[in-house]
């Protein structure tokens, strides 16, 4: 799957933007603050229907402008397609020119495994972090999942908006069973989904981690939260009520689960050196890519961002290894970075592709 060209009309720091992409490994060099890492953003927006940096659409939007339009050309082994992406006071998404009555149904078109160097917070940051990975790839392969995470948090919302009218306006605690019976629903559904694909994280992981460290470490991966079903969920949501209308928010639920990883039968959080951190990242993300091959059967897009200035020299052999037919997205601040590897080179400078 590759993406063969992108146009961008006001946004960010492009005007107007008309570029065509090489199947193989394209390089995006320039100085800070020139555009590159703004071209990786409408990719992945073009996937995943948000930005990885950002909640807030307007950012995107040029300064000065109301409106910015992303343009997509793709092609996938067994079809063609164009994305058409509006952002104005709402985002408007086409497929194909056909509009979209909900943006859940842009996930699944092309598919890209995102490389930056805030992937350590994957580990080192908080349990959100991690969840935000997880949800990054479960959301491209079960589009489902996107929709019932949505649909949770503005259920949690509105318990929690209950909560507090509970506490100050002595409101009947018995209404809170309508939102406990929608939020144990939707809660084991996307407990279900992350404990499959944490699954098939942990099927992939040690091989790929083995390869890297040269058969010097153990990894697992492990799951933090567990449930046998509705009925289990919905006991813990009410064990929970007391404590909840004194807090006014959802104490329990797979809003607050995480995961693990051990090297060697040890924390990676408390006990990891900085290179165990970011070898166990690569492992994390070379696993997303594999998984995203075994489920499409296509490779994935690649989107290296300053990525690879964060690895030393054999952690980026590996990555290399690992990148078969992939389309690559590289951006970088010296353009000799990666001499003897064939690839298409592109100078960004203030917003305009040189
Ligand atoms: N909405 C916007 N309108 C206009 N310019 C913007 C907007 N948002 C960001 N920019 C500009 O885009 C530039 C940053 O782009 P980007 O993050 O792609 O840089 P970069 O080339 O990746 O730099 P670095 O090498 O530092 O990562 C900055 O000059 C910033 O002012
Ligand atoms: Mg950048």
């Amino acid at each position: 799957m590759i993406i063969k060209n992108i146009k961008l009309k006001d946004f960010r720091n492009y005007n107007d933007l008309d570029l065509n992409l090489d199947s193989g490994i394209n390089i995006l060099y320039g100085n800070n603050a020139q555009g590159k890492t703004n071209i990786i953003e409408a990719i992945f927006l073009s996937a995943i229907g948000k930005s990885f940096r950002t909640n807030k659409d307007s950012e995107l939007i040029n300064l000065n402008k109301e409106k910015a339009i992303i343009n997509v050309k793709y092609e996938a082994s067994d079809r063609d397609g164009s994305i058409n992406i509006e952002i104005s006071d709402k985002k408007r998404v086409k497929i194909n020119e056909i509009p979209l009555k909900k943006l859940s149904e842009i996930l699944g078109k092309i598919y890209v495994v995102l490389f930056t160097p805030d992937d350590i917070n994957i580990l080192k940051g908080s349990p959100s972090n991690r969840r935000k990975f997880l949800n990054i790839m479960i959301s491209q392969l079960r589009p489902l999942y996107m929709f019932a995470l949505s649909e949770y948090t503005q259920t949690m919302n509105q318990r929690n908006t209950y909560l507090k009218q509970i506490k100050l306006e002595n409101r009947p605690e018995d209404l809170l069973d309508i939102w406990d019976m929608k939020l144990s629903e939707l809660g084991m559904k996307i407990f279900l989904y992350r404990k499959e694909f944490i699954e098939k994280i942990s099927e992939k992981i040690q091989a790929v981690h083995s390869k890297i460290t040269n058969n010097n470490e153990k990894i697992e991966i492990i799951y933090n939260f567990n449930c046998s079903g509705k009925k289990e969920y919905l006991e813990n949501l009410r064990k929970n009520r007391r404590i909840d209308i004194i807090k006014g928010s959802t104490t329990y639920g797979i809003h607050k689960d995480d995961f693990n990883i051990n090297i060697n039968n040890n924390l990676i959080s408390a006990y990891g050196s900085q290179g165990q951190h970011r070898t166990a990242i690569l492992s994390l993300k070379i696993s997303e890519l594999q998984i995203i091959y075994d489920e499409v059967g296509e490779y994935p897009i690649l989107l290296l961002d300053d990525f690879m200035s964060e690895l030393d020299n054999q952690r980026r052999t590996n990555l290399l290894e690992n990148i078969n037919n992939n389309q690559v997205i590289i951006t970088c601040t010296e353009k000799n970075f990666f001499e003897g590897v064939k690839s298409k080179l592109y100078n960004v400078q203030n917003g305009k592709i040189i």
